[in-house]
């Protein structure tokens, strides 16, 4: 992999296959950061690279799986030394009334949407520490700010993620590491999709009226579009007062 002398930092993106992880991947390449790009799909990740304008490596991992955390910051310090920028974006939503919510779908929430990122923190922080900068930023939801019905584990796994992101915020708040989530609303990507099936699936509504229903949430009347989730994750790379904080993207749904 060459590396363009005058490039910027490192930045290590989980879930950068496809949505919103791919779009933000985009936004901190055009940035001029090297990208490490994180996920399952080894050929969707291949794909995301080759479109990008700078240097980045790929690095097929599923973040629920500690030894592949570690491989995969591994992989990433033996190319480029040190992952100045976390972006935890990769995880899963599911739909289900909290009564119906079974033991497995609550454990595989938890353990992508909660316990992996708290890994991927955890693994990432000391290097940043250590050299007196970095940025890390999860995706967490507007649902880590207010509950909803029929996404318990969900809502449960991102009000989780924020306290992470405030507590982590407190702690390196000292040592030029700032910590912080954006909150989109309903984005358009393909866990949206999944969504809209589901409800049309569910409630016999053709996918356009169910489109609309989720558009309808955000006041703005419409889906955010990936490039502004990203463009905030690239606010919050570029700036070093905001510490703490769980950024809406959301159209104004949560006033906060
Ligand atoms: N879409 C929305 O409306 C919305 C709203 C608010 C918040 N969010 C949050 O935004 C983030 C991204 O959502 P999205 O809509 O872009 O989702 P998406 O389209 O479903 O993409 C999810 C990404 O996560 C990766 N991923 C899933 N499981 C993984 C695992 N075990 N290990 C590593 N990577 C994994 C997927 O790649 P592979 O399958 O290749 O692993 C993919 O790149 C999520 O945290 C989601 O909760 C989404």
């Amino acid at each position: 992999m060459t590396v363009l002398p005058g490039a910027g930092r490192v930045a290590m993106v989980t879930g950068a296959s496809r949505g919103i992880g791919e779009a933000t991947a985009h936004r901190l390449s055009q940035d001029g950061h090297r990208v490490v790009l994180v996920a399952r799909d080894r050929d969707a990740l291949g794909k995301v690279a080759d479109a990008l304008p700078g240097p980045s490596l790929v690095v097929p991992a599923d973040v629920t799986d500690q030894t592949q955390v570690e491989a995969a910051f591994a992989a990433a310090e033996s190319e480029w030394e040190t992952v100045d920028i976390l972006v935890v974006n990769a995880g899963t939503a599911t739909a289900s009334a909290l009564v119906d919510t079974t033991d497995e779908e609550w454990q595989r929430v938890l353990d992508l949407n909660l316990t992996a990122p708290f890994r991927c923190v955890r693994r990432a922080l000391p290097a940043m520490t250590e050299q007196g900068w970095g940025r890390v930023v999860v995706v967490a939801s507007v649902v880590a700010k207010r509950g909803e019905s029929m996404v318990s584990a969900y809502t449960a796994s991102k009000h989780g993620v924020l306290g992470l992101v405030r507590s982590a915020a407190s702690e390196v708040a000292r040592t030029g590491v700032t910590v912080n989530a954006v909150c989109p609303g309903y984005v358009d990507t393909p866990m949206t999709d999944q969504s809209v099936a589901a409800i049309s699936a569910r409630t016999g509504r053709s996918e356009e009226e169910a489109v609309q229903l989720l558009a309808r949430r955000q006041p703005i009347g419409r889906l955010i579009r990936p490039d502004e989730v990203a463009d905030t994750v690239s606010l919050l790379v570029g700036n070093g007062a905001i510490n703490g904080q769980g950024i809406n993207v959301d159209g104004g749904a949560v006033q906060s």
